[in-house]
């Protein structure tokens, strides 16, 4: 029920209609009975936005694709583990008195939530780990890994990639042709392939799959990816995409609060909403 009081928060991006946020944060307001919604936004300028954000009244919101680099000038209190990602996913608004326009924080959850789901299955304290990819989300989670103490390993398509984000984050990096020689406890696509409508994809051979312990997915749509199914079928812990999405957003929604979130509830709205999506 939306009324007088309620507190809003946003998803801002473009595009944004298939977003599953919305379902997930919408959720977990519902199960705490919080007078809160959450919305999605289509911004096409970032300053812009943030600025009519923070004179609405929004509480908080969620920075996607292409705005979490953009979106950093505009931000008075920066993290600086977002200055070093060079990412901002998040951003707080304090609303110090009424009628002043709201002074605003910027965190990154995309690394903490990598780690979350990594947790499930695995302690990353002197494990190894291979990240394939080696863009914006490759970064995020590469960076959750060193920070945990996780020995980590780029490989990416285009190698140069992966040497340049390997020596900003102090890690190694391979190139494909030296993936059949190399093992790991842990190994995470961060790269879209697999992704629908090419889930008949795979980004690394079956055959290699036993050279690793966990696999971790980014990829949620399909839920199950051909990487995942073999993975499994190699003896291999899986973790899938809706993972990370979920413990990201359920760092926002306490950074939002100051409340735990309601994880359980949430990560049933994320798989209702995939399903219809
Ligand atoms: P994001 O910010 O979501 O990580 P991105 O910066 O576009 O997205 O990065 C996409 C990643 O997927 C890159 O590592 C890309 O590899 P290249 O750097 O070589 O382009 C990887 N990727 C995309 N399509 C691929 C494919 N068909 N095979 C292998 N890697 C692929």
């Amino acid at each position: 029920m939306i009324n007088g009081k309620t507190k809003l928060f946003a998803i801002i991006g473009n595009p944004v209609s298939h977003s599953l946020s919305p379902a997930m944060h919408n959720a977990a307001f519902a199960e705490l009975g919080m007078n809160c919604a959450y919305v999605p936004i289509t911004a096409t300028n970032i300053k812009e936005t943030v600025a009519g954000l923070r004179h609405l009244g929004f509480g908080g919101a969620s920075v996607t694709v292409p705005f979490k680099e953009e979106v950093i000038p505009w931000i008075e209190d920066v993290d600086p583990k977002a200055v070093t990602i060079g990412a901002v996913n998040t951003l707080v608004f304090d609303h110090e008195s009424q009628g002043v326009p709201a002074r605003c924080r910027g965190y990154n959850t995309d690394w903490i939530g990598s780690n979350r789901a990594l947790y499930q299955a695995i302690d990353l304290h002197g494990a190894t780990a291979l990240v394939l990819g080696a863009g914006g989300a490759a970064k995020a989670v590469a960076y959750g890994l060193v920070h945990s103490g996780t020995v980590v390993t780029l490989a990416n398509r285009t190698m140069e990639k992966a040497v340049t984000l390997a020596s900003e984050l102090q890690c190694a990096a391979i190139s494909f042709d030296q993936l059949p020689t190399h093992s790991a406890d842990i190994l995470i696509n961060t790269t879209t392939v697999g992704m629908s409508p090419h889930s008949d994809r795979s980004p690394i051979p079956a055959e290699l799959l036993p050279h690793f312990r966990v696999v971790m997915d980014i990829v949620y749509a399909p839920l199950e990816t051909r990487l995942l199914r073999e993975a499994k079928s190699s003896g291999c812990k899986v973790i899938d995409g809706l993972d990370m999405l979920l413990y990201q957003g359920a760092e926002q929604f306490s950074l939002w609060t100051g409340t735990e979130a309601p994880v359980t509830v949430m990560r049933k709205a994320l798989e209702r909403a995939l399903d219809i999506h």
